[in-house]
């Protein structure tokens, strides 16, 4: 690569999911479980107030940190739901997504060369998004016996054996594995993060995704608020990717950091987004609670397609990934997610794109139709029966 650019861009790996997608593009009738994002709109009552918006002239910046009005509403919302608490001036910034917020975390806590637990498998920007700020990823990874869970003895051993490690960053429920924690499992992890004087950077945004218990906010844990720097967003839950907001809950010097960055960089989130949000908040539970319920029923439907065909999947407790293997087919994730684009048209996501040492793991995402989720496990089976290791015919 040219010289004009830095090293450390020049050293950092495409992203595992876009170098697959490449060679879907151009390709005719492939049904994609590849892609994160909702196959649902964003329902209509929030478009309306975006419209509404526009139409009535507000089409400017925002003060650096976000509408208060918006402020106001996410502290209610977070109030109202978690009990947890936040000074809207002082304690909350709105970004644009909660991949902002990652970015503005890391560049705001991170000195040269200071380290981060990142929790493997793992969403794909948390590495590069620690190594661009200047710091050091730590992997842990998670094994599929123990349903991908992150184990409280797996940070102590991480902070015994590693200087200068100075946050922790966590997913749930997660992308890829759908794994997500109860307040126990929190509450253990909670109690080594103080032990070793963590920051914890918890990104919560698929809670409304959770499945089969209530979702535990990291910072509602005793002791926890003042080290958490809590990011969540509308993207997921709420249908509403394009409208790319998110916000970020935390102690108030980190924010104030993330928001001098913020400020130079990005000025403020878009202030349609942000309208958009104000009516997301306030009036959506019942679109949220439908489109949740919908990923139940597809998940049921998916998870028992894929132990049918022998591909082993543990259940996810929320998002709307599976994260199966493909072992038994006797092919590498690698292998089995190119042949099968290839040769029947179903585009999944390998597990190497999520971390290492998930070579036969493949992350398939149910926010697609119910019909195309049908369509994508009939042309799976045709597959798997054509691999010879099978002995299959
Ligand atoms: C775990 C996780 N965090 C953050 C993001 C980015 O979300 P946003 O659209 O709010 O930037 C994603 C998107 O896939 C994700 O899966």
């Amino acid at each position: 690569m040219s010289e004009r650019i830095s090293k450390v861009v020049q050293d950092l790996p495409p992203s595992g999911i876009r170098k697959f997608f490449d060679l879907v593009l151009g390709m005719k009738d492939v049904v994609s479980l590849g892609v994160g994002e909702p196959d649902f709109v964003t329902p209509w009552n929030i478009r309306e107030k975006a419209i509404d918006s526009l139409e009535q002239g507000y089409t400017s910046y925002t003060s650096n940190k976000g509408l208060v009005e918006f402020r106001k509403e996410i502290a209610h919302f977070l109030k109202s739901r978690y009990d947890l608490h936040y000074d809207v001036e002082q304690e909350m910034l709105i970004t644009v997504g909660v991949s902002e917020g990652v970015d503005l975390v890391m560049r705001a806590i991170l000195n040269p060369g200071e380290k981060v637990i990142v929790v493997e498998p793992s969403y794909v920007s948390y590495k590069p998004m620690t190594v661009l700020a200047g710091g050091e990823a730590v992997v842990i990874a998670t094994k599929a016996e123990k349903g991908f869970k992150l184990q409280p003895e797996d940070i102590e051993k991480v902070c015994r054996s590693h200087k200068n490690v100075k946050a922790i960053l966590i997913n749930y429920p997660c992308n890829p594995t759908g794994t997500s924690y109860t307040r126990k499992e929190l509450l253990a992890i909670s109690r080594v993060v103080r032990k070793y004087d963590l920051i914890v950077i918890s990104d919560e945004v698929y809670d409304e995704l959770s499945f089969e218990f209530d979702h535990t906010p990291f910072p509602s844990l005793p002791g926890m608020k003042d080290r958490t720097v809590y990011l969540n967003g509308l993207s997921k839950g709420y249908a509403m990717t394009g409208s790319r907001i998110g916000w970020v809950c935390g102690p108030k010097d980190i924010v104030a950091a993330m928001t001098k960055i913020h400020q130079y960089t990005i000025m403020c989130a878009p202030i349609t987004g942000q309208m958009a949000g104000i009516e997301a908040l306030r009036n959506s539970r019942k679109s949220v609670v439908e489109m949740r319920k919908e990923y139940i029923r597809r998940r049921r439907f998916i998870v028992d397609s894929l132990n049918e065909m022998g591909l082993s999947c543990h259940v996810p407790q929320g998002t709307f990934y599976v994260f199966p293997s493909v072992r038994s087919t006797g092919q590498d994730a690698l292998t089995f997610a190119e042949t099968l684009l290839m040769k029947k048209r179903v585009a999944i996501v390998p597990g190497t794109a999520f971390g290492s040492g998930l070579e036969y793991h493949v992350r398939m995402a149910f926010a697609s139709s119910y019909d195309s989720l049908k369509e994508a496990v009939k042309r799976m089976k045709e597959y798997i029966q054509t691999i010879p290791s099978q002995g299959n015919s």
